[in-house]
């Protein structure tokens, strides 16, 4: 390992970096040590300011583009390269933890930091970023701001989109954009020269193994589906059964009717519906209209394909009442992470003698949509029993502090190619 590298990952801070990790819990703090901090909320945008402080207070410029992806730069020496990015998301579940998303986006301010300290010269710039709306729990689908970064998607595909309260997206939008009014304006589908994302397992495997670091070697891929069910509310004490259109008996229906699909395939696949909205929600008004969101994902791209496409049958099928609708809102097919990228994150852990295993990842991550514009890699660490999205969700700042080591180093080798 260069001289100028082992400077910079002698600078990585563990104690600083975990600071960070509960300074930023406190930001939507929820009981049980979890943490609420939905895209777009006022806990997301103080997140926001005060990554900005952080970044500011080194010197480094910030700049945010439509979505609200919010980037933290520090210069190369050539000032044609693109640069190599490196972060992850400030967003959470509504009962998330303190690492999911915001280790990734700490691990590379941490890098930046010691990279800065040790003055390291390299010839792309490294940039830092916080990809909007990764979660999808308040505004579905997830990993938004990263598929609009990657040309993906569109912005105004998803301005329409609602929460659960009725909030549209593009005025939560609005009011996040409106709170960091000194940020520079950046571009959608700028050159990008590399990603790396640092982030926590969220599975097992590592602590299992007794590995500190897990080289991502892809993602699995997955489908998002809404369904809805429209029927119509009455006094539930009068509407004789057998002349009611009751939307939440026929979702509880539909719900059992796609499980039985999930019986054919391997124990590779994951099927949840995790999200339902009753209108008018009510005990004694049967329900007229339920919004239920369905998430299946494979490391197979064909069956994927093939159980997607099974969603919609199997839910008009099993209707008998209620008109219904089913709109796929994510597909994601299964991505292979770039080989360059991956050895070179697997040659940092052992330059560094840190225990560490190649691994996919069943969870999904922007790193997916950034794979499809540059050559990509992640690099997980592990957390308490594999426990995520819960608010329990623990991991160990030595482990933290070795991820933050390793994805420095891997950003100083690939800002120097
Ligand atoms: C991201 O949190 C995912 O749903 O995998
Ligand atoms: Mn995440
Ligand atoms: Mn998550």
């Amino acid at each position: 390992m260069r001289e100028a590298t082992q400077d910079a990952v002698s600078r990585v801070d563990e104690d600083r970096l975990w600071r960070r990790h509960l300074e930023m819990a406190g930001i939507g703090a929820i009981p049980g040590n979890g943490v609420n901090r939905a895209a777009f909320s006022s806990e997301d945008i103080a997140a926001r300011k005060r990554l900005v402080h952080w970044a500011r207070a080194r010197g480094f410029s910030v700049s945010v583009d439509d979505i609200g992806n919010l980037f933290v730069r520090r210069s190369g020496h050539d000032a044609r390269a693109a640069p190599v990015m490196t972060g992850s998301h400030m967003d959470s579940q509504p009962r998330g933890g303190r690492f999911d998303g915001i280790y990734g986006v700490l691990a590379g301010l941490e890098a930046l930091e010691a990279i800065d300290a040790a003055g390291a010269k390299t010839r792309h710039p490294i940039e830092l970023v916080a990809w909007s709306n990764e979660e999808g729990g308040r505004f579905a689908p997830c990993t938004m701001g990263s598929a609009v970064f990657a040309g993906a998607r569109q912005l105004a595909d998803f301005l329409d989109v609602k929460d659960n309260e009725g909030v549209a997206l593009r005025d939560a939008l609005h009011d996040t954009l409106t709170a960091m009014p000194d940020a520079a304006p950046h571009a959608f589908a700028t050159p990008v020269a590399a990603y790396v994302e640092a982030h926590i397992e969220q599975g097992p495997r590592l602590e299992m193994e007794s590995k500190t670091i897990g080289v991502v070697t892809g993602i699995q891929g997955l489908r998002w589906f809404n369904v809805e069910v429209f029927g119509e509310t009455t006094h539930a004490g009068t509407t004789p059964l057998n002349v009611r259109r009751d939307a939440l008996r026929e979702a509880v229906a539909i719900i059992v009717a796609l499980h039985e699909l999930t019986r054919e395939v391997d124990d590779a696949l994951r099927f949840t519906v995790g999200r339902m909205v009753v209108t008018p929600n009510s005990p004694n008004s049967v329900a007229s209209h339920v919004l239920f969101s369905v998430d299946l994902r494979h490391p197979d791209p064909a069956t994927i394909r093939r159980l997607g496409d099974a969603v919609e049958p199997v839910v008009r099928g099993t209707a008998k009442h209620c008109k219904v609708k089913v709109t796929p809102t994510l597909w994601d097919d299964p991505c292979v992470f770039d080989p360059g990228v991956v050895d070179a994150i697997e040659h940092a852990a052992e330059a560094l003698g840190i225990a560490n295993m190649r691994m996919p990842s069943g969870a999904s991550h922007d790193a997916m949509y950034l794979a499809r514009v540059c050559p990509t890699g992640m690099i997980f660490v592990p957390c308490e029993r594999g426990v995520s999205h819960n608010e329990a969700e623990n991991a160990k700042p030595e482990d933290l502090a070795a991820g933050a080591r390793v994805l420095t180093a891997t950003l100083l080798e690939l800002a120097n190619r």
